[in-house]
């Protein structure tokens, strides 16, 4: 009897150890320190270290990236993505740096959409479109926050609960983003829309890279690869003309590697109008790698992958030195790039592209993955 009490004993232990321990695993790969209030709700600043050592930073305002820290070819590590030092950075800032965009990612033409019969009006913050989900867009939220527990890689959840016809689109609608940083250096990006009411969805995540370090220079010198033989030309207020026009024989064409530099300031008709490249490109969606960028300097490697049927390229070209970011590093014009995994621009005005209704039917169920490297 003695002997198998002990037995059971040891069992308890055992299992509550194994417990305690698998619980703690997660914690022990995700810390969370206080990033202060805004709105009456907590915001905290979230430091994710994977298996490598390598670690990426996030928040739970705007859901955003904010650090991503990863080596060189050398194993000098850096952060190569935009982001600020405080709160108030963030409160202030106008670029998105390392946000979720959304109910609607880019631009809305003059910010008026019809979906069954019902004409539907948004603000215009970026005259004369709405862009980006409005000036009170999912970016400017502050999500609930869940580190989750019992995962092979650090995690961290957010959720954002928006409300019926907030910023001006229809439905109660719950997005979700799960951050994974896997020890291979992945950051994947798993998002989850429901709706009860029929509406449209585009989301992306809007953070800039800049693989020399971010604040470290231009990335003109940037090799960037991008699997699309289409993109969709815009008009001079940057909503898509409706043409989906090859890529071959332009400045497009990067589905062979180019420097962003190489040919950015050609006087090509979309070069003009977009300022530089600020273009959504069709995906072929045929590979599993869908974009990717090489710093030939560090050897820095960026991969994309996408389940999206679009993909922005932005080039930093409205970036132009008034904004301080992490250790007071300052970015200049076309100091960072945009790869935005998305539905085309002004889709719920363009019966040709892609569908992007919401049905409170099927939940709108997306992946990206940013997969960082080196060569
Ligand atoms: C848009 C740019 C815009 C930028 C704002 C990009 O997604 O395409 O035109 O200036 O976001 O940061």
């Amino acid at each position: 009897m003695r002997k198998l009490n002990l037995f059971l004993g040891s069992v308890l232990v055992l299992f509550m150890f194994g417990i305690s321990s698998c619980g703690n695993k997660a914690k022990e790969m995700v810390t969370t320190e206080n990033f202060g209030s805004f709105d009456g709700k907590e915001v905290s600043l979230f430091t994710l270290t994977n298996a490598k050592g390598d670690v990426v930073k996030l928040t739970n305002y705007g859901a955003a990236i904010v650090e991503v820290n990863v080596p060189d070819r050398n194993g000098d590590k850096a952060n190569i993505t935009f982001g600020y030092e405080t709160l108030d950075g963030y409160l202030a800032g106008d670029a998105y740096f390392g946000k979720v965009v959304g109910q609607y990612a880019n631009r809305i033409a003059k910010g008026k959409f019809t979906l069954d019969e019902v004409e539907y009006t948004l603000a215009l913050n970026n005259f004369p479109n709405s862009l980006h989900g409005g000036p009170a867009g999912w970016h400017s939220r502050v999500w609930t926050a869940e580190v989750l527990k019992g995962t092979d890689f650090p995690a961290v959840k957010f959720t954002y609960n928006k409300p019926d016809m907030e910023e001006g689109y229809p439905g109660n609608v719950v997005a979700e983003v799960v951050y994974n940083w896997t020890d291979d250096n992945e950051l994947i990006m798993d998002y989850k829309v429901t709706t009860d009411r029929r509406s449209v969805i585009n989301i992306t995540n809007h953070a800039y890279f800049n693989l020399h370090g971010s604040g470290n220079g231009d990335i003109l010198d940037h090799e960037v690869l991008i699997r699309a033989s289409a993109f969709t030309p815009v008009d001079p207020t940057l909503i898509p003309t409706g043409e989906l026009r090859p890529v071959e024989g332009t400045p497009f064409d990067f589905r062979t590697p180019h420097l962003i530099g190489e040919r950015i300031g050609e006087e090509y008709d979309q070069l003009i109008l977009g300022r530089g490249y600020d273009h959504n490109f069709v995906l072929d969606n045929v590979e599993e790698v869908d974009a990717e960028v090489y710093d030939p300097s560090t050897g820095r490697v960026l991969q994309v992958i996408t389940d999206q049927p679009g993909v922005q390229l932005y080039t930093g070209n409205f970036l132009d030195g008034t904004q301080t970011g992490r250790g007071g590093k300052v970015y200049q014009y076309r100091s960072g790039l945009c790869l935005e995994t998305q539905h085309f621009p002004d889709s719920p005005n363009q019966a040709s592209f892609p569908s992007v209704i919401l049905t409170p039917e099927e939940p709108f169920l997306s992946s990206t993955t940013y997969k960082f490297g080196v060569r």
